[in-house]
């Protein structure tokens, strides 16, 4: 069992930084997800080796981005974070959670498609990369209604 709290907006937002940099060729800043945390409806849950960032607002949810540190994948932590933020959004009043992933990412579309999420549209060449640009699927989740 993983402990995934909720991130106070006001912390550095530097280990964030950091796992991001872990995770993706082209890693957000600390000052970046800063930002992004001040917004509107943004919230994040982070774990010791992971974080995800989401928004919720208007009825819609977004997850943002979300990273396991490598020395951490397969043992759970990503779902994890990705039903702290689902239950979130829904405490929010979000009916429907949308969100982008590489179509070359067979362990996060495995991770979306075991909680529900399902294609509803291709964006062509999303993401850039050496050999021209790799596509973005985007997903789609329809959360029920959550009565506190
Ligand atoms: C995608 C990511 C967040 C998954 O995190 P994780 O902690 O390893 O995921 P979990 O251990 O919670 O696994 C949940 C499910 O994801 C899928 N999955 C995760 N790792 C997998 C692997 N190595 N092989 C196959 N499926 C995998 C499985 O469906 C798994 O469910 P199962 O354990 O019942 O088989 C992590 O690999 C990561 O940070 N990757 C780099 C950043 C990234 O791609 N983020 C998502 C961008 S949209």
């Amino acid at each position: 069992m993983f402990e995934v709290t909720p991130f106070d907006a006001a912390s550095d937002a530097a280990p964030l930084a950091a796992l991001h940099a872990a995770c993706f060729a082209a890693g957000w800043d600390a000052a970046a997800i800063a930002q992004l945390l001040s917004t509107q409806g943004s919230f994040a849950f982070h774990g010791k080796d992971g974080f995800v960032l989401a928004r919720a607002a208007g009825g819609e949810a977004e997850i943002l981005t979300l990273a396991v540190a490598p020395v951490a994948r397969g043992r759970g932590l990503g779902r994890a974070l990705l039903q702290a933020a689902i239950n979130k959004a829904q405490a929010m009043g979000a009916q429907t959670m949308f969100l982008e992933v590489g179509a070359d990412n067979p362990h996060a579309l495995a991770l979306y498609a075991g909680l529900g999420f399902a294609k509803v549209g291709t964006r062509k060449a999303y993401y850039s990369t050496a050999s021209g640009g790799t596509d973005a699927l985007v997903l789609r989740l329809s959360l029920p209604a959550k009565f506190a």
